[in-house]
């Protein structure tokens, strides 16, 4: 048996490694106004009062560690050097487990048993925070069940600034708003497992091609971001998650205003831990660190999957961290208070989850399907065992992946009420997305084609199906009289009949650059927004023969449909984004009319491509300098651009049509929070228990190798021979070290704190709810079906300020929990807090409201042009039945 995932992109990772070039280039100058100002030391965790009772256990069992068991948790063992994709050393002495690291977003990756669920883009989609939490927590019943401490995901960086971006699809949506909710009950689910989300990629991680640094080769792109858009945009989904108590963040590949994320003081000492107070650990992405000490300084605790890919070619046996972190300890380049701080950040993290009591082991291999194998894959000679155990953790969790795959799917285009079908039309089905891949559910390593239904993008975001209820199996489940064309041509077909209906199903893929699909490198570079396989012209085509044709999406993101969108016999549309394994019952009771579409789209669809500001095409000039990726847009992406512009996109951000027929009225606003300008101040910083921990040189006896100790050749370690021991010892005992410390650099802790900090997210004030607003939604007693009802409200600043807003942003949503029958009503309250009514202040680096009397009107509608309540701030006022600002 091969090994599924793994080994096969093994080449990639050589390849990353090959120039072997022991300097980097000197890096281009990011243009001026984008800065990663130095930011130094790193604020210990420790002291927000949610995370106290894991610290003081966390402080009391790395008291007892020795320099080398301390070391060994802050970094992975090597790739494939354990069952998982990443697997940390271990403290066996002091009880601490190997820690294992598992993709992906929406699922357990490379295993068997699980439930592949719909992936971010669907559960944004569905604008149901109820069930987003459901899923959620399904994930991370399913992560526990297998034996994984770390779920990697939820992303939601990729935020979607670009449409053509590869991992937009593991996110949910092209709003930060949207992002942050849904990535914080996704958080809040999993982790009320006990699982530990791991909250990824920080940040500017828009874009797949050129994201790696290749040492020697090529720079990683610099995401060039200005402070307020980084606030108001990318970061605010980071902040909601550590405001929801992540436990982990991955940094991403790519640098920000110049410095790689991995080793960027700026973001990760700056931002996160300091002004977002985030006290989890912040690993890695896989083979993203560059340097051992400046990573260390900057803010990172762990290292994954623990290989260099600098200066050494990876897999054999060398590291950035492991025996290289012990010696940067003991000759002082690395105070040891640094150490003792990403020690007990791993460790925190573990007991705040709860892992220290009955956590299982892994039971699963990402390496292999096989039953026994070689425990450590990656080692030229490895003990064997048992490493699968095929546990079933699937429960009954396709009922709620069938419920989010359902409650995606956005109806666009509905004329004349064509949907919901009957069963007694006679059925022609075209395209090859309607079935499964015919080579094998699974046949393609991480999804790496577009081969029959596409039902998630490849990469590590992807999961094997377990089964795949295809949408054309469903559809002849339901209706005795269907043809199925299984093909991307438009095959020659008998004459059709009035009552005759051809239902066309396309797609568009997008994924990791860690494999290239039809041309396209994880973006979408080769195609576009433009259906793959010729579905334009299938779909043209379709509509000349038949006069009722609906056409089924499923899709990554945005597409453009000019060629077809107003023909007349195209009746209706679905978008059923990407839905996992259950993609067929779900749409087949959406098209039947057993449930109501009730999706939303999480990003517009535009007219044409060039719709989009420039600056968030792909950067595609591969060059030896650093690519630089300007977010010249600022806070302008998407549907904030398109307004700003006055373009009309195809389908708005948030349009979704329902079968039912529904109405908004009885709207309020409450003032809850009385908002002054400025927020409260914030609370004072307590001492951190992590200062208690000797911050002295240890001896270097510390990290003598073990005497006989059985070494597994390129497992990583954390022992140095007693000669280099000593002569680090004797550098640090001396205060001889001559590290070339960064600008800025101090290893003095800060007192206090930025006036937007405090624990978990940030100032708490930011937090207040300001106002809530409520409406009642009602579904027309005439209505054909029921459905359930989404409310977005979209926030509108006051006209008068001194800041340039965009017309309306997204602030909060809501959706009815049970379907509206005809005639039935629900009042779906929403709230705004301090922050959503907030600018990023450049020049006092603080939120501030910049009219606190004044205003600020909240647009409340069913998509973002189509909002009939808007209540005003200042009034206590609203009004239904107006038109809206777009
Ligand atoms: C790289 C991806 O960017 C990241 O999302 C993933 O978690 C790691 N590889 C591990 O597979």
């Amino acid at each position: 048996m091969e090994y599924p995932s793994g080994l096969r992109s093994l080449s990639l990772f050589f390849l990353v490694g090959a120039a072997s070039s022991s300097v980097l280039f000197p890096r281009d100058p990011v243009p001026s106004g984008y800065a990663a100002a130095p930011y130094y030391p790193t604020p210990y965790g420790g002291w927000a009062d949610d995370w106290s009772e894991s610290y003081e256990k966390a402080v009391n069992l790395v008291s007892q560690m020795t320099l080398a068991e301390k070391v060994n948790i802050t970094a992975g063992t090597g790739l494939y050097m354990g069952r998982c994709v990443g697997n940390t050393g271990s403290v066996p002495r002091l009880g601490f487990p190997e820690l294992c690291l598992q993709d992906g977003p929406l699922g357990v990756r490379t295993t068997d048993n699980i439930t592949a669920f719909p992936a971010g883009i669907s559960t944004g989609a569905t604008f149901n925070k109820e069930l987003i939490y459901e899923r959620g927590a399904a994930i991370g019943a399913e992560f526990r069940g297998k034996g994984a401490n770390f779920y990697l995901g939820p992303s939601v960086g990729a935020l979607g600034r670009k449409p053509r971006g590869g991992r937009n699809w593991e996110g949910f949506g092209s709003d930060p708003v949207l992002q942050a909710k849904a990535g914080s009950e996704t958080i809040r689910g999993v982790q009320d497992q006990g699982v530990i989300a791991t909250l990824k990629h920080l940040i500017g991680n828009e874009q797949e091609l050129y994201r790696m640094y290749q040492l020697g080769v090529q720079q990683a792109y610099s995401s060039n971001i200005d402070d307020r858009t980084l606030h108001e945009l990318y970061l605010w989904p980071f902040a909601e998650g550590v405001h929801s108590g992540v436990g982990s963040i991955m940094a991403s590949y790519n640098a920000i205003n110049g410095s790689a994320a991995s080793q960027n003081s700026y973001i990760l000492n700056g931002l996160l831990k300091d002004e977002l107070g985030f006290q989890g650990l912040v690993m890695t992405d896989w083979l993203a660190q560059i340097s051992g000490v400046a990573s260390a300084l900057a803010g990172l605790d762990l290292s994954m999957p623990g290989d260099t890919v600098g200066n050494n070619i990876p897999l054999v046996g060398y590291s950035n961290w492991m025996y290289e972190l012990t010696r940067s300890v003991l000759n002082g380049s690395v105070p040891v208070d640094r150490l003792n701080d990403m020690t007990t950040r791993v460790v925190a993290a573990w007991y705040q989850l709860g892992q220290d009591k009955d956590y299982p082991p892994p039971n699963f291999s990402s390496n292999t399907a096989d039953r026994e194998g070689p425990l450590y894959p990656g080692a030229l000679f490895s003990p064997s065992g048992v490493v699968n155990e095929y546990v079933n953790v699937q429960a009954d969790h396709k009922v709620v992946a069938k419920q989010v795959a359902q409650e995606a799917i956005t109806l666009l285009k509905n004329n004349g009420s064509f949907l919901p079908l009957s069963t007694s039309s006679p059925l022609f089905v075209f395209g090859t997305d309607a079935q499964a891949d015919p080579q094998g559910i699974n046949s393609c390593t991480d999804k790496s084609c577009n081969r029959g239904l596409l039902g998630m993008g490849w990469g590590s975001g992807s999961a094997n199906y377990p089964y795949l209820d295809d949408p054309i199996s469903s559809l002849k489940r339901k209706v005795t009289n269907v043809t199925y064309y299984a093909t991307d041509s438009f095959p020659t077909v008998p004459a059709p009949s009035s009552n005759d209906v051809a239902i066309v199903f396309v797609s568009s893929d997008a994924g990791e650059n860690s494999y290239t699909v039809e041309n396209n490198h994880g973006d979408r570079d080769a195609n576009g927004l433009t259906l793959w396989h010729g579905g334009d012209a299938l779909i043209q085509k379709a509509a000349a023969k038949y006069s009722n044709v609906v056409v089924v999406i499923h899709t990554v993101g945005p597409v453009t449909m000019e060629s077809w969108i107003n023909l007349a016999s195209v009746k209706a549309v679905l978008v059923a984004h990407l839905p996992g394994q259950e993609a067929g019952d779900s749409l087949t009771e959406v098209l039947y009319g057993e449930a109501s579409p009730s999706g939303h789209l999480p990003y517009s669809i535009p007219v044409s491509e060039s719709d989009y500001p420039a600056s968030v095409s792909l950067v595609a000039t591969p060059t030896l300098s650093q690519i630089q990726d300007t977010y010249s847009e600022g806070l302008y992406i998407d549907y904030r651009h398109l307004n700003k512009e006055g373009t009309k996109p195809r389908f708005a951000f948030g349009h979704g049509l329902s079968y039912a027929d529904f109405s908004f009225t009885n709207a309020s606003i409450a003032a809850v929070t009385t908002l002054s300008a400025v927020p409260p101040a914030r609370p004072a910083k307590p001492a951190s228990p992590v200062a208690a921990l000797n911050a002295t040189i240890p001896a270097a006896a510390e990290a003598y190798w073990p005497a006989s100790f059985d070494r597994i050749w390129r497992f990583l370690y954390p022992w140095l021979p007693s000669n280099e021991a000593d002569a680090a010892y004797a550098v640090g005992s001396t205060g001889s070290a001559t590290y070339p410390y960064p600008d800025g650099y101090t290893s003095v802790q800060k007192s206090g704190g930025p006036p937007a900090g405090g624990p978990s997210g940030g100032n708490p004030a930011l937090w207040d709810v300001a106002y809530t607003v409520s409406a009642t939604v009602t579904n027309g007693a005439a209505a054909r079906l029921g459905g359930k009802a989404v409310a977005q409200a979209y926030v509108q600043f006051p006209s008068d300020i001194n800041f340039d807003t965009p017309v309306i942003q997204l602030r909060d949503f809501a959706k009815t929990g049970e379907a509206l029958a005809p005639g039935a009503s629900a009042t779906l309250e929403l709230s705004l807090s301090r922050k959503d009514l907030s600018v990023w202040d450049t020049v006092s680096q603080n939120w501030v409201v910049p009219a606190p009397g004044g205003r600020y009107s909240v647009w409340v509608g069913s998509a973002s042009d189509d909002t009939p309540v808007v209540c005003y701030t200042d009034t206590l006022e609203c009004e239904v039945g107006v038109t809206g600002p777009v």
